[in-house]
């Protein structure tokens, strides 16, 4: 009931709203509060003219009641009047607060009447659509098709309309419109619509998911391919190769090597999307570094012999310690140095290095390198070598048993541990990959 004591012209939507929920009973006995006055003049008119006999009793009671029943009345000719002038200039929203609201939406926002006037928008807006005007319609400062057929929607069914479109200037956005009606209660039960228009830049969202889709084409394909080939020789080794002994060992064979390919892109993947999911912990465990390169140095010697390649390691005689993963540290120096073998086998050798390097402010950086002396990588793949199913030379890695996702993890792990990867590369010196993480600060004592 108190809230009626703040409606003014200048009362506010929120300020009402508890009104339109209230009771006819409550409207009528507002009615008769407001009219409590007039009521009470005519009452003691009445009485006078009773007691000087002008008016019998019965008369004077039925003009009271006349009167009475006139204050119930929910006139609605004060809102006509009311929304005529709103209309005109929007006196009942035309307040510093709702202009205040609006410019302090993060968004392009929009305040219209119910005939689709601009009575407030925010510099957001303005910026958008630079031809929006204060009392113009709005359409003509939007002309784009979407936004209008939205906004008319939302006019002659005074129900939230959505619409997304794609906005050119100044560069290309996908843009969402919500038209949202907005009752205002008004004096007497009625109320008054306007309409609020917000605007939402949806071109991150749009570009997550063309990047999704992406790699969701990438991987199937990728799959695809050994998938075709071991159909294949299925069938061949189930048709005209099933007498033949020496071509089913070689069908065999190949089977087995690209169900070896589709295991381990499987297996990329997984890891990928494991590292991704704990992105944000931060490794805590002390681990040291050293042995770990050793043992993948190992791992690989047959690999390297294979290719002639020599590995040529200079680690300190001492533990390195920094917070880490051990799996996801192994995971990293068995791609790097497998990438400096297979892809830089012409060089004859490759060099496996750990410095520490001291930082500005005490804290210092254990860096491990790889370098090679192959062919190198032209300097426009550089930056997108960690990309997923990245590859300079897809054939060439696939004969490998690439995936294109080893860097892309590595990547990931890196900075999952708040490290950094750096890539230099000259065409035909070779190329250096450098792993660097921070090193723990160590305890001042020690
Ligand atoms: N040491 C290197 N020398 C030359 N090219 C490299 C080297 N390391 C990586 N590359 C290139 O980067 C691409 C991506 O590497 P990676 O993500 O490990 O995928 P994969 O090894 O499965 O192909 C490789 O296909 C290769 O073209
Ligand atoms: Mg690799």
């Amino acid at each position: 009931m108190a809230v009626y004591n703040q409606s003014g012209p200048n009362r506010l939507p929120g300020e009402t709203q508890v009104t339109r929920s209230a009771s006819a009973l409550d409207r009528g006995l507002e009615r008769l509060r407001l009219a409590a006055i007039i009521l009470l003049v005519a009452a003691v008119a009445l009485v006078a003219l009773v007691a000087y006999d002008a008016v019998a009793v019965t008369h004077a009671l039925v003009v009271f009641l006349c009167l009475l029943g006139a204050t119930l009345i929910p006139w609605r000719l004060q809102d006509a009047e009311q929304a005529k002038g709103e209309a005109a200039g929007g006196a009942a929203v035309e307040t510093a607060v709702v202009r205040a609201l609006v410019e302090g939406m993060p968004d392009p926002a929009v305040l219209l009447d119910r005939a689709g006037r601009v009575l407030h928008f925010n510099s957001a807006a303005g910026q958008l659509a630079p031809a929006l005007r204060k009392n113009e319609l709005a359409q003509f400062a939007l002309r784009s098709p979407e936004i209008i057929t939205a906004l008319r929607g939302a006019i002659a069914t005074n129900e939230p309309r959505r619409t997304t479109y794609l906005d050119h200037v100044p560069v290309d956005r996908w843009m969402e419109l919500i038209v949202m009606p907005i009752a205002v209660p008004s004096a007497f039960g009625g109320s008054e619509s306007y309409l609020l228009m917000t605007f939402h830049d949806q071109t991150p969202l749009r570009r997550v998911e063309e990047m999704r889709a992406d790699f969701v084409a990438n991987a199937s394909h990728e799959l695809r391919t050994p998938l075709a080939a071991l159909s294949g020789f299925i069938e061949t080794l189930q048709g005209p190769a099933r007498e033949d002994t020496r071509a089913r060992e070689r069908f065999l064979a190949i089977m087995q090597a690209q169900a070896t390919r589709m295991a381990r892109l499987i297996d990329d993947l997984l890891s990928l999307s494991r590292v991704e999911l704990s992105a944000h912990v931060r490794p805590d465990t002390l681990i040291d570094i050293v042995p770990i390169i050793r043992e993948v140095v190992d791992g690989l010697e047959p690999l390297a012999r294979d290719r002639q390649v020599e590995i040529e390691v200079t680690l300190p005689t001492t533990a390195v310690t920094i917070a880490g993963d051990r799996e996801e540290l192994l995971r990293v120096f068995e791609n790097l140095i497998e990438n400096a073998l297979k892809y830089g086998a012409s060089g004859g050798r490759v060099m496996v290095s750990l410095v520490i390097v001291a930082g500005v402010d005490g804290a210092s950086e254990v860096r491990v390198a790889v370098r090679d002396f192959g062919p190198g990588i032209a300097p426009e793949h550089l930056p997108r070598l960690t990309e997923r199913f990245y590859r300079v030379d897809v054939g060439d890695s696939r004969s490998q048993g690439g995936t294109g996702l080893g860097l892309s993890l590595v990547k990931h792990i890196v900075n999952r541990h708040r490290g950094r990867l750096l890539i230099e590369s000259v065409l035909k010196k070779g190329a250096t990959f450098t792993a660097c993480f921070p090193q723990p600060k160590p305890p001042a004592a020690a």
